[in-house]
């Protein structure tokens, strides 16, 4: 086994014989010198090879990325290199051994590649190989570590639930697997173990904890991939604070072992309404203010027929406020503004611009000047302020804003690196209504808990029933996610109705797991975060694949193993399977 890591060594382990064993980084031919780059996994250390050694051709010879052992002696340095940990020694080497040469690389490996993402995903053992990539999984595996400690220490227990299953209830498609045994039928990947931890609590658990693997078929996004890891939990005989106060306690630890910062516990909180109303998002990121303002009053008694007739149909003129950038927007640039809006389903952007004392911008004309004055008190306009203002449906104005807000923070730099902003949001609403269907549909799973107090209004006001739910968001991601769930049967009977599923429907879909119901169910809850998008905040990428090993591209596929991919004709008669239409 490979004795040491080349980091161990510096200027006080000089005059020592030593083995290292690793790839070659980098080699240079220098006045009559081979000078070899040795990567491990801890890092860099050089080594010399001079002309007299029998081994000198073969070191000449050497192509980067090539597998090696060398034994060699620790010298100090003469030109010393104070950006690596080793920079003060070098390694005279006195026998080299070459494990395996490398071809010539389909790219180079460096922190500052050009190649393409997809040539990197195709070789992704070469890409590993960067450092950064490398850092990210240690992180990831310190963060599984600190996970299970912290569970351990808290009584809770590990548990693994099936992967073949029945559908799972989170909404996205399944992941259908055929057997083979029941030809004709199919299992479902588990687009979340919730069913199952549920049934953990039936089974007298008491706390459970699961890292666990969950794949769901919907369209990928940066923060999104088919097949992702959650740190699942869910427990016995609590309500909404001992759930959040547990995962509080959870990523204190997280973020003091894995990032040495304090979080100041309890997390803030927000109600869903308000974090819609101020920041047009139910994933606010607070790393930076600049809240959505709402304009309605000061526009009441307008004259200028578009806010006018928004005003009329319950509408909202809502706008943000760029402080100190008006000089930084063209007209050419706020035209990219508004077609960025536009993809919110906005109908447009209006503007004011604040500058040499005076308002200017694409609505200048048909605001009065008194209600310029009253903008400008209320929210304190000055100098070089940019007014953006959308007038549309409440949730497009507050959408719409709200990304724009994101946009704005990003192009502005207006985010500190290293700034964590947490924050809860909870008393989501239980329905949403689905333009689509034409009826209600449950916001997070049907066997969410409604508020107690609103329980009565489940089938008869709808709009205004609020659920036991909550999401952890951590600068504009929504890290996790959960809820305390119905336990008593005429509860979820009454759900069920208010989601136009008859006792019958709701049995043939979730049967097994209703009837378990019926024979002692202890008051339960819990919540998942998302381990991958946990340590995307803790690496600081914007980008999912950088923190899985061997990720998915954005059409679900694997570029390096080319799946997914046909299968053998047989296989698919054994499965009683013919395909039909070949793309
Ligand atoms: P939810 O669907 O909110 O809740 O998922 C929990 C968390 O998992 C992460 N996540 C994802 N990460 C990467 N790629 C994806 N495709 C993806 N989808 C979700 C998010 C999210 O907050 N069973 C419930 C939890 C519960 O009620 O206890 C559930 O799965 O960070």
């Amino acid at each position: 086994m490979k004795k040491h890591k080349n980091i161990e060594f510096n200027i006080k382990n000089v005059g020592e014989n030593v083995v290292l064993e690793g790839w070659v980084a980098k080699k240079r031919n220098l006045g009559g010198l081979v000078f070899i780059d040795l990567r491990d996994r801890s890092g860099i250390i050089q080594l010399v090879v001079r002309p007299e050694q029998k081994d000198y051709d073969l070191a000449s010879n050497l192509k980067t990325e090539s597998v090696i052992r060398i034994e060699g002696n620790i010298v100090e340095r003469e030109s010393k290199n104070p950006k690596l940990s080793t920079g003060e020694i070098e390694v005279i080497v006195e026998k080299l051994e070459v494990f395996s040469m490398a071809h010539d690389l389909p790219f180079e490996i460096s922190e500052d590649t050009t190649a393409l993402e997809d040539t990197r995903l195709k070789y992704r053992y070469l890409d590993l190989r960067r450092n950064s990539l490398k850092e990210n999984l240690i992180t990831r595996s310190k963060l599984m570590h600190v996970i299970r400690n912290f569970f351990y220490e808290e009584g809770f227990i590990e548990i693994e639930t099936p992967i073949l299953c029945k559908s799972t209830p989170e909404g996205a498609r399944d992941y259908l697997v055929p057997s083979r045994v029941n030809n004709g039928n199919f299992y479902a990947l588990p687009q979340s173990p919730q069913i199952f931890k549920q049934l953990l609590m039936i089974g007298g658990m008491e706390k459970y904890y699961q890292i666990a693997k969950c794949f769901r078929d919907e369209d990928l996004r940066a923060d999104r991939q088919p097949e992702f890891t959650q740190v699942d939990l869910e427990m016995s005989f609590v309500e909404e604070e001992d759930v959040m106060s547990t995962t509080e306690r959870l990523l204190a630890k997280v973020f003091s072992e894995v990032k040495g910062i304090d979080l100041k516990l309890p997390l803030s909180r927000m109600k869903y309404n308000d974090a819609i109303r101020d920041y047009g998002s139910d994933k606010p990121d607070l790393r930076f203010d600049m809240k959505i303002e709402s304009l309605n009053k000061i526009f009441k008694d307008t004259e200028f027929t578009v806010f006018k007739s928004v005003l009329e149909s319950s509408g909202e003129i809502g706008c943000i406020i760029v402080k100190g950038s008006a000089s930084n927007y063209s007209r050419k640039e706020i035209d990219k503004l508004t077609d960025f809006v536009k993809t919110y389903k906005a109908n447009g952007l209006a503007w004011l611009k604040y500058t040499e004392s005076d308002f200017s911008g694409s609505i200048r004309k048909v605001v009065t000047d008194e209600n310029l004055k009253k903008i400008q008190e209320q929210f304190g306009i000055e100098e070089n302020d940019l007014i953006l203002i959308i007038a549309d449906q409440y949730k497009v104005t507050k959408t719409a804003l709200g990304a724009l807000r994101t946009k704005l923070a990003h192009e502005l730099s207006l985010i500190k690196k290293d700034d964590y902003q947490f924050t809860w949001i909870t008393d989501f609403p239980s329905f949403e209504y689905s333009e689509e269907e034409n009826r209600y549909v449950a916001c997070h799973h049907p066997f969410t808990a409604p508020k107690d107090e609103d329980i009565d209004k489940l089938i008869s006001d709808k709009a205004n029933c609020y659920s036991k739910a909550y999401d952890i968001v951590i600068n504009g991601y929504e890290a996790g996610g959960g809820s305390i769930r119905i336990h008593r049967a005429e509860v979820q009977k009454k759900m069920f109705e208010a989601l136009g599923f008859t006792m019958e429907q709701a049995k043939e879909k979730f049967g097994f797991f209703l009837e378990a119901f019926d024979y002692g169910t202890p008051p339960h809850g819990g919540l998942a975060l998302g381990l991958d998008r946990l340590t995307m905040l803790l690496v600081g990428t914007e980008n999912i694949r950088d923190v899985i090993a061997f990720p998915k591209t954005a059409s679900a596929s694997c570029l390096m193993s080319e799946c997914p991919n046909r299968v053998d004709p047989i296989q698919l008669k054994e499965l009683g399977i013919e395909i039909t239409k070949k793309n």
